[in-house]
C-alpha cells in the first residue's frame, strides 16, 4: 500500500471546509477520507435550525464515500479552526469505528496545517460496538 500523504490529505480536509454549511455555530470543519486505491473524498458539516439535525463534516464524508461504493478507507484528515484540530465527536467515532476501523485519523488546525496529531480509530473508541448477532424470536 502507498505511503499515506498526511500534509495532502489535511489540504484537502481544509480545502473541503469551504464546503460547510454552519450557520447556527460558525464552527466550519473539513474532513477528507482516503480510500485504499488512493481516491480522496471530501467533506463539510452541514447546521439545521433544530440543532441536533446537524452532521458532522467526518459522517458527510463518509457517507458520500460510502454512498458512491467506496469501502476501504486508510486515513481520514479533519480541520476546523481550534486549538490542536478538531477531535471526532462520539457518534463520529462509531461510525468510523464500524466503516474505517483500521484509518489512521489525522487532525489539524485551520491556522496551523503543518502540525497534524494522528491517532487510531481504535484509540478515539476502545471497546467499540460493532454488531449484534442477528436473532429469530
Ligand atoms: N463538528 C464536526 O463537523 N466535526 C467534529 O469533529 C466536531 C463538530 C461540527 C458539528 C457542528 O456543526 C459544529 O461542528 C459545532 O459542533
Amino acid at each position: 500500500m502507498a505511503k499515506i500523504n498526511k500534509p495532502a490529505l489535511i489540504y484537502a480536509a481544509a480545502k473541503a471546509r469551504g464546503g460547510a454549511v454552519a450557520p447556527h455555530s460558525n464552527f466550519q470543519v473539513g474532513a477528507a477520507l482516503l480510500t485504499k486505491s488512493g481516491a480522496i473524498i471530501g467533506g463539510a458539516n452541514v447546521e439545521s435550525a433544530s440543532y441536533g439535525l446537524t452532521c458532522c463534516a467526518e459522517r458527510v464524508a463518509l457517507f458520500t464515500a460510502l454512498t458512491s461504493g467506496r469501502k476501504h478507507f486508510v486515513a481520514v484528515a479533519v480541520v476546523a479552526r481550534a486549538p490542536g484540530g478538531p477531535m471526532p465527536c462520539g457518534a463520529c467515532r462509531q461510525l468510523l469505528a464500524e466503516y474505517a476501523p483500521d484509518a489512521v485519523v489525522l487532525v489539524a488546525d485551520s491556522r496551523k496545517l503543518a502540525a497534524i496529531r494522528e491517532f487510531s480509530v481504535k484509540e478515539l473508541l476502545p471497546a467499540a460496538f460493532v454488531n449484534v448477532p442477528a436473532k429469530n424470536g
